[in-house]
């Protein structure tokens, strides 16, 4: 099928994720090769998000595949209450090996928003208490509990869910800027105070948040949060989905800061989104609880034998090809990029990036630092950007006034030079824009 007949079909009877249907304008894809992607007619694109931040060890990779197919042939599906498998029992073991502390307990989801659903009712069971905080640039998934957790414009329109509490993060956008961790900490124990402690199951938080803008916590913040939840009996959730699995530069985000949450949730990295596959993964104080209780939670396909395999080649592969350590490496010439596009180009406001995590805030004045489109809105400008990545043959998230540097981790130093060129020479659309 030609791209125009994949979009037209795909746009006439499926559905696209978040949009306005009638705007979506969807890349037709027909194969993907480690860090590029191609449309049916051959346009050649860099895959710079790696999809949905998702895709960490880069696009076809073979070991990946044939695991897949070996388990095809061996096993497809078993029902994960009363059987389980090879592939499932070598995963969980394998996810307690490289897991932060002594979480060593895994619950398999079908992806991040299900892992969040069961985070939030184990904390709900284990604590016995049922309001959840959780703060307001985050994004935990489009379930009904995940969305209520989720803080960002996407969950305004969402059936309303009592006790879910939002609290500020320590970035208030790009005007404003950041708090530093001592100021955050101590709005958030206030909050904690003000609606009762004991009333609080969990804090779920993205060490890094990821859409939200590449939010990296300051210094201590994380080691506050870890302090204030053990005081006050308060379950620290983890949503590792996006920033787990080496795209920080470390198997997951807290390692950086040394911090163990009590549960931590993970998907996207896990398989490197070759099949879905998510987990909520558990210390073993609270793995115990459950040794005489039931667990409250299930799914169909929970441990599916197929993920559970893509799963286990692909943490191969981060080992294999040292894929952590490469994405830490790599991101330290990333982050140079980053600062000589913004001593180059005046639109450019502000740069954060943490291993191959990455972010570009675009403003139109550096003085006042009014960013180029406003919070959940657009502007010529950006919808210009976006134009010009697209037909530069660049993949990238492009929202509101920023966009993500993000590429497979297995990217070179020459592909990582090929994508940052394209944004150079858009940066000088943005350009125009800035009066000072
Ligand atoms: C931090 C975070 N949590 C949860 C989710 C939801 O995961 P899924 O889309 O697999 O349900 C996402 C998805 O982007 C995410 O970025």
């Amino acid at each position: 099928m030609g791209g125009a007949d994949i979009v037209r079909l795909s746009k006439q009877h499926t559905i696209s994720e978040w949009a306005v249907q009638g705007t979506v304008d969807p890349v037709p894809v027909a194969r993907a090769k480690g860090v590029h992607f191609w449309t049916p007619e051959g346009t050649r694109f860099i895959d710079f998000n790696s999809q949905l931040m998702s895709v960490n060890i880069g696009h076809g990779d073979p070991r990946v595949i044939a695991a897949i197919t070996e388990q095809l042939q061996k096993v497809t599906y078993v029902t994960p209450s009363g059987m389980t498998t090879e592939v499932r029992a070598r995963l969980g073991a394998k996810l307690a090996e490289i897991m932060p502390g002594d979480i060593d307990a895994f619950f398999f989801t079908n992806g991040g928003a299900e892992a969040n659903e069961n985070a939030i009712k184990i904390a709900r069971a284990v604590t016995g208490r049922q309001k959840i905080l959780a703060r307001y640039r985050s994004y935990h998934g489009a379930t009904a509990g995940a969305v209520a957790a989720t803080g960002d414009p996407r969950g305004w329109n969402q059936p309303p869910m009592p006790g879910f509490v939002h609290v500020l993060d320590p970035y208030h956008g790009v005007a404003r800027g950041w708090d530093d961790a001592a100021t955050s900490l101590r709005y958030l124990e206030e909050v904690i105070q003000l609606e009762g402690p004991h009333s609080i199951a969990d804090f779920i938080l993205e060490p890094v948040t990821g859409t939200n803008g590449v939010l990296i916590p300051p210094d201590g913040y994380l080691q506050g949060v870890r302090a204030l939840c053990d005081k006050y009996g308060i379950l620290m959730i983890a949503d590792e989905v996006m920033s787990g699995f080496g795209r920080t530069g470390a198997w997951f985000a807290v390692d950086h800061w040394g911090v163990v949450p009590d549960l931590i949730t993970i998907a996207k990295g896990l398989t490197s989104s070759y099949i879905p596959l998510g987990a909520v993964g558990l210390r073993r104080h609270l793995a115990d609880h459950f040794k005489d209780k039931a667990f409250p939670g299930g799914l169909t396909y929970s441990s599916h034998p197929v993920a559970c395999a893509a799963a286990l080649a692909t943490l191969a592969v981060y080992e294999e090809d040292g894929l952590i350590a490469k994405a830490k490496q790599t991101g330290e010439l990333l982050r140079s990029l980053h600062a000589d596009l913004a001593a180059r180009h005046p639109s450019v406001g502000a740069t954060r990036s943490i291993g191959l995590f990455g972010v570009i805030e675009l403003v139109r004045n550096r003085q006042t630092m009014e960013p180029i489109a406003p919070f959940n809105g657009t502007s010529p400008e950006m919808t210009a950007l976006a134009a010009f990545f697209r037909a530069q043959g660049l993949f990238t998230f492009v929202r509101w006034n920023y966009f993500f540097t993000n590429p497979p981790l297995c990217i070179t130093e020459a592909e990582l030079r090929e994508g940052i060129d394209i944004i150079d020479r858009g940066l000088e659309l943005t350009d125009r824009a800035v009066s000072a």
